[in-house]
């Protein structure tokens, strides 16, 4: 059976996305485009009502274009399955399978179930006691350079917007050994780079399910895996990033220069309000120390704008903090009542017409400091793994694409070279465009 995989919301969907992709083949199915697919699967994001709104309209488009396919069903997984569960078998006959993080697990034997049993309806929406192990044993095939690697599920930290906690379910770790031996058969199948995925990393191994082991041991760990050049993470909680783990910027050079480290607010009011427990002082040490630990880390952030009770002063607070720290990029979003968070209760909203206004501001700024963060790399080098032909081939023949150490994409071109994906290769910045850089390689680095 051929499938399609979308997925909307965060890279915890997309390294799920990418899993159920490889355990699919491994089961006979075959991936294929949207219009050829008669299994369509979605991983789909409840973090604020816009991507809520986007898995309905999908499930919709799907069901009116295969109406006529009496084979064509869709699975729904990710957050909205959870949140909204066989709900979505009552307004969609097509949806037959609705799964959450945890039962993802159990996802491929029970779409090819499915597959076979034309009546049959399942649901996988329960959590689990402990972190749900995956079948790894994926086909021998050679596999893109970078991946995801799930290190927990879930999140404890309920901060008063957020719907991660009841749609992830609480915090899991996962064992080190596990993902030790997930990162060792994925540098076997070619990966270069791993990305190491929970919600809130910092507090790996803090949980029940933890094994003791701490993220600063686990970094420690992975970096030791035979061909894994580059480590990064995400996402991190001010409160939790502690003193080791900024030391191993220092120390070992496979962790790339990159933090994404989300801020939220530059407002003491309200990240207390938020329920972050940090103020912008002690994120302000962070950034200090981070620093000290490796001068070129690129740090990026996200933000709210519109929280309730927000003010033009608490607003004024949060730009001033995005100019203090020098972010590399951001991401922001207006505030959003969730069903269930602490703070669909607390008053007052911020009107639309205030909270788009405010948005674009702060967007307007984030550019700037994209823009002249790209700027800045020109006439710097650095090494890029390539991850594939670039779109558009340049001047001097074909180019490749790939990202640099603090994951800026980088295209270049590599003549004389068939297939260059995979390779680390050592390049010096020529151009900055408005949200890539241009570069040529000065020597291979394998
Ligand atoms: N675990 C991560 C990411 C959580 S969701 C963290 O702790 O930062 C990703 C981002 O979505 C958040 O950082 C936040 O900026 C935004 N977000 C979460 N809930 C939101 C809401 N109700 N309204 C608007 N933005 C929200
Ligand atoms: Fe949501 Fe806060 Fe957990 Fe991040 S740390 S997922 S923002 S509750
Ligand atoms: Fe969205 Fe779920 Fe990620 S709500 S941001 S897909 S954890």
């Amino acid at each position: 059976m051929k499938f399609h995989v979308t997925t909307m919301g965060c890279q915890m969907n997309v390294g799920d996305g990418d899993w159920l992709t490889r355990s699919l083949i491994a089961e006979g199915f075959t991936p294929a485009s949207d219009a050829d697919a008669e299994l369509f699967i979605l991983f789909t994001c409840s973090v604020r009502d816009k991507p809520e709104q986007k898995v309905v309209s999908e499930i919709g488009r799907i069901a009116d274009r295969h109406r006529d396919n009496p084979n064509a069903f869709i699975a729904v997984g990710g957050c909205t399955a959870q949140q909204l569960g066989t709900a979505l078998w009552r307004r969609f006959p097509m949806v037959r399978l609705v799964f959450g993080t945890d039962g993802i697990a159990a996802a491929p034997k029970a779409l090819a179930r499915l597959a076979n049993e034309p009546g049959l309806r399942l649901s996988l929406l329960d959590f689990t006691e402990s972190y749900p192990e995956r079948d790894q044993s994926w086909p021998e095939e050679k596999l893109p350079p970078r991946a995801f690697v799930s290190i927990m599920q879930g999140c404890d930290n309920y901060c008063a917007y957020c719907i991660v906690p009841f749609v992830r379910g609480r915090q899991k770790s996962r064992p080190l050994a596990s993902i030790i031996a997930e990162c060792t058969a994925l540098a076997a199948r070619g990966v270069r780079e791993v990305t190491l995925l929970g919600q809130n990393v910092n507090s790996y191994g803090l949980d029940d399910s933890g094994d003791g082991t701490s993220f600063a041991a686990l970094l420690d760990a992975v970096a030791a895996v035979p061909g894994i050049a580059r480590i990064r993470f995400t996402t991190s909680h001010p409160k939790d990033l502690d003193d080791a783990v900024i030391e191993r910027f220092a120390s070992l050079p496979a962790l790339c220069p990159a933090l994404h480290l989300p801020v939220q607010s530059g407002s003491d009011d309200i990240l207390r309000r938020m329920g972050r427990r940090y103020d912008t002082a002690a994120y302000l040490a962070l950034v200090h120390k981070l620093r000290r630990a490796r001068p070129d880390i690129a740090l990026t952030t996200d933000f709210i704008v519109g929280f309730p009770g927000e003010t033009e002063a608490d607003f004024q607070a949060t730009l001033n903090l995005v100019r203090h720290v020098g972010f590399e990029s951001g991401f922001s979003f207006m505030y959003s009542d969730r069903p269930g968070t602490a703070s669909e209760r607390l008053e007052p909203k911020i009107s639309q017409e205030v909270k788009a206004a405010r948005l674009a501001e702060l967007q307007r700024l984030l550019d700037e400091r994209l823009a002249a963060s790209l700027a800045a790399r020109v006439g710097q080098t650095d090494t890029v793994l390539i991850e594939g032909p670039s779109r558009r081939d340049g001047a001097s023949g074909p180019s490749w694409r790939g990202r640099d150490s603090a994951g800026r994409i980088v295209n270049l071109p590599l003549p004389g070279l068939n297939d260059a994906t995979g390779r680390l290769v050592r390049v010096r910045i020529v151009l900055a465009k408005k949200h890539s850089l241009l570069g040529e390689a000065e020597a291979e680095h394998d």
